[in-house]
């Protein structure tokens, strides 16, 4: 359900997004929206600012759209803010991105917690930075409790890698008689990837005019409303997010039938 009150609140200055907002279908929003979070560079590079400018300015969007998204009623809002793949940045790139989780956590956190937000991350651990990976797993702990939207974070994360690992996991189960061949059904394989316990995305949005996944979220997307826009991330905003949510209620979703 809408909590009208804080989103008119929130966004008490624009005419063009409450008008947007009533005609949403309080029924039939996403319940798990995910985004590739694209553009941060060359919304630097377009104002002569270094890349970091762009993800410094990406990092303010991310608070915009997590109390947007958790005022509409999404439960769970995944975001690709790192791939296995952007390690092949600048050092000096990937220590600023490394260092931004500190920054948005330590700064949001506290409204995280009262806005009843559950934090959670998906991506391998083992090649983080020990305070980049403490301050996630602070937020973590801090919002177990919250049943509120559920904030989860890609972070060095692939799809690939995940799809990999569940495999792995799925032999080992399997050679220690724990699962069998029989009961390796779709339901089950999904409880062994990262995403466990939450539902497949019913809408994808991309930022930046680029049209493909990146490796991300392979499996889970199988049946996901894909949304493009040539937005840049760090110009995105709530009148956009809902503009996706209002083409998502347009379309029809068959899975397959008729
Ligand atoms: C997305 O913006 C953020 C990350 C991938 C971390 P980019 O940094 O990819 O921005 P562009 O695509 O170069 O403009
Ligand atoms: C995807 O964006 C990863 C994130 C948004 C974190 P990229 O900018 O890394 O993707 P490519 O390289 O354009 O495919
Ligand atoms: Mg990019």
């Amino acid at each position: 359900m809408f909590d009208k009150m804080k989103l008119w609140k929130n966004n008490i200055d624009s005419s063009d997004l409450q008008e947007r907002i009533i005609k949403l279908k309080e029924q039939q929003v996403p319940s798990h929206v995910a985004i590739i979070m694209d553009g941060n560079g060359r919304w630097a590079k377009k104002r002569s600012l270094p890349r970091v400018a762009g993800h410094h300015e990406g990092m303010k969007v991310v608070r915009k759209i997590t109390r947007f998204a958790n005022n509409l009623g999404v439960k769970t809002l995944t975001l690709y803010a790192f791939s296995t793949e952007n390690w092949k940045r600048p050092k000096m790139e990937v220590d600023f991105l490394m260092k931004l989780p500190e920054e948005f956590l330590g700064t949001f956190l506290p409204e995280l917690v009262q806005e009843n937000v559950q934090v959670r991350m998906m991506g391998n651990k083992d090649f983080l930075p020990k305070f980049t990976l403490n301050s996630i797993e602070k937020a973590i702990e801090a919002t177990k409790h919250n049943d509120g939207l559920v904030l989860n974070f890609a972070m060095n994360y692939g799809s690939r890698a995940e799809i990999l690992e569940a495999v792995k996991h799925v032999l080992t189960d399997s050679r220690s008689g724990i699962i069998d061949e029989e009961q390796l059904t779709e339901e089950v394989f999904s409880s062994y990837l990262m995403t466990d316990g939450m539902s497949d995305p019913d809408l994808l949005i991309r930022t930046s005019g680029e049209i493909r996944l990146s490796n991300f979220m392979l499996w889970q997307l199988a049946y996901s409303e894909f949304w493009f826009t040539d937005v840049l991330w760090p110009d995105f905003n709530e009148n956009h997010f809902a503009e996706a949510v209002e083409v998502f209620q347009k379309r029809q979703r068959r899975f397959g039938g008729v």
